[in-house]
């Protein structure tokens, strides 16, 4: 989608679709034909309400499309985001290709331009890349934000949100992607490729060199499986480092499908399992803004990929791996398999020298349970990070919730044979999960974030269409730029 800024009044722009928010209760300073439709009751201006005017008097549109935007003074750029993306994916399904939006009063900041852009760009996104007919090509193509006035730093808000949605939309081209499709070769290769394309460094350690290594815990997952494994690593490192050495490390878990292994998972549902590797796409898309937003920290990626499969050499219950920590695990289920990948690649990534460890995943169905699809789960062993990430989390619009991980939980964790087991029992799965993690993040600062709730979207909702919601994305970045 093309973006264009101007400072001139929106009805002077001609366009198919000129989008107002109009709030609740607010009748008095908007045109004419917007307080009709308050007085017959056709809108009232709660959220995400829509109201579609044809010819409206004084625009040069040629519809004018009211979007509500709820209280006036509870409104937040996360409302606006939602806004714009409920009036863009309306639009488009109306075939509409050229519209404009209106910011004005508290929104008309570099905050209200990025969230209006994101929210746009994120609306037009449709999971269609299999079907012969692409949505019949509904797509709007060109978004013209109006503002009444403001300064370059409204540009720069532009840019930022174009560029925050469009890697947005990359990870969740890349998690919609069946696993027959995306193997852990493919995802390997197209992380390969984005680098390439914006020049950040680009490393897959293959089977070989993790076998050298001795990351026992990812390839016991991986041997189930006839497609090989990798550890996909991404540097980006800042012209001028801000002072201070901190080294950001984005670790995703990248399993392109998750059948349980012999610990199989019930074949209802099972095929959502493709969006196992949501976390790992994350830390792909985050990697692809932060190439072109260049934060002052340097920032190394670390995916690892595996299919987790049930053939003849795959790992059994009661299996003992040797992680590249030189921690023991016992294997008491094999559905378990995202910590195991995690925990290798946390130990790498201390290997490589990040001083700051963030991780996303698709972890556990126990966080679902716990927090239903609404907020992520958040773990972790250093309070100053994760405010830093729940701070960016908030600014942008991705709810994040605080889970315990204090050391009581460890009785939960204990292995009769090896050092650890890989499951805790019945209760709190979501913690422990989070628990056997922390043994492998060691001393270093680090935050889990439980992502099996919110990466997918089982029903569309008006601003966001059905599958991969790309969760994660945004909050990453925005840590990285304000360090
Ligand atoms: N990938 C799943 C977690 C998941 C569940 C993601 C539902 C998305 C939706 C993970 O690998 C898994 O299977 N976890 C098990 C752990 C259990 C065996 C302790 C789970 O949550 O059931
Ligand atoms: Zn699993
Ligand atoms: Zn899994």
């Amino acid at each position: 989608m093309q973006t264009e800024l101007k400072r001139v009044p929106i009805e002077t722009i001609p366009c198919d679709a000129a989008i107002l928010v109009a709030f609740e209760d607010q009748k008095d300073r908007l045109p004419a034909i917007v307080q009709e439709l308050y007085e017959s009751k056709e809108f009232s201006g709660k959220p995400l309400e829509l109201a579609l005017v044809h010819r409206p008097a004084g625009f040069a549109a040629k519809r004018l499309l009211l979007v509500g935007g709820g209280k006036p003074d509870k409104f937040s750029t996360a409302d606006l985001r939602k806004a714009a993306g409920g009036a863009v994916r309306h639009l488009k399904s109306k075939s509409i290709k050229e519209v404009a939006v209106l910011l004005n009063g508290g929104v008309a900041t570099p905050e209200g331009v990025a969230a209006a852009v994101e929210g746009a760009i994120l609306g037009n996104f449709d999971p269609d890349a299999h079907k012969s007919e692409k949505n019949g090509n509904k797509s709007v193509d060109r978004i013209t934000v109006a503002v009444p006035g403001g300064g370059d730093a409204l540009e720069a808000g532009l840019r930022r949100g174009q560029i925050l949605a469009e890697c947005q939309n990359f990870a969740r081209e890349l998690i919609n992607e069946p696993s027959n499709r995306l193997t852990p070769t493919v995802l390997a290769g197209r992380a390969r490729q984005m680098a390439s394309e914006q020049g950040l460094g680009c490393e897959i350690l293959d089977q070989d060199r993790m076998q050298q290594l001795g990351m026992g815990a990812l390839l016991g997952v991986a041997q189930g499986s006839a497609e090989p494994p990798a550890l996909i690593v991404l540097r980006y490192r800042p012209e001028s480092p801000a002072p201070g050495g901190a080294h950001l490390g984005l670790v995703g878990k990248g399993v392109t499908f998750d059948s349980g292994g012999l610990s199989i998972k019930p074949a209802d549902g099972m095929e959502k399992m493709k969006y196992d590797m949501a976390g790992g796409a994350a830390v792909l898309g985050a990697m692809r803004a932060i190439a072109q937003l260049q934060p002052a920290i340097p920032v190394t990626a670390l995916i690892p990929t595996v299919e987790n499969m049930t053939g003849s050499r795959a790992q059994r219950p009661g299996d003992i791996v040797t992680s590249l920590s030189g921690k023991t695990i016992e294997v008491l289920n094999t559905d378990a398999e995202g910590r195991l990948i995690l925990a290798d690649a946390l130990t790498y990534a201390q290997r490589l020298g990040c001083t700051h460890l963030v991780d996303a995943a698709t972890l556990t169905g126990a966080i679902v349970v716990a927090l239903g699809h609404i907020n992520v789960g958040v773990f972790s062993s250093d309070d100053e990070l994760r405010l830093k990430v729940m701070t960016a989390a908030a600014a942008e619009g991705e709810k994040m919730w605080h889970m315990p991980l204090d050391d009581d939980y460890k009785d939960y964790l204990k292995s009769a044979f090896a050092d650890l087991p890989n499951i805790g029992g019945r209760w709190g799965g979501a913690v422990t999960a989070a628990m056997f993690l922390k043994e492998f993040a060691g001393k270093t600062p680090w935050v889990h974030l439980d992502i099996a709730g919110t990466a997918w979207l089982d029903e569309a909702k008006p601003h966001m269409a059905k599958g991969p919601s790309g969760v994660c994305v945004r909050t990453m970045v925005r840590l990285a730029l304000g360090w």
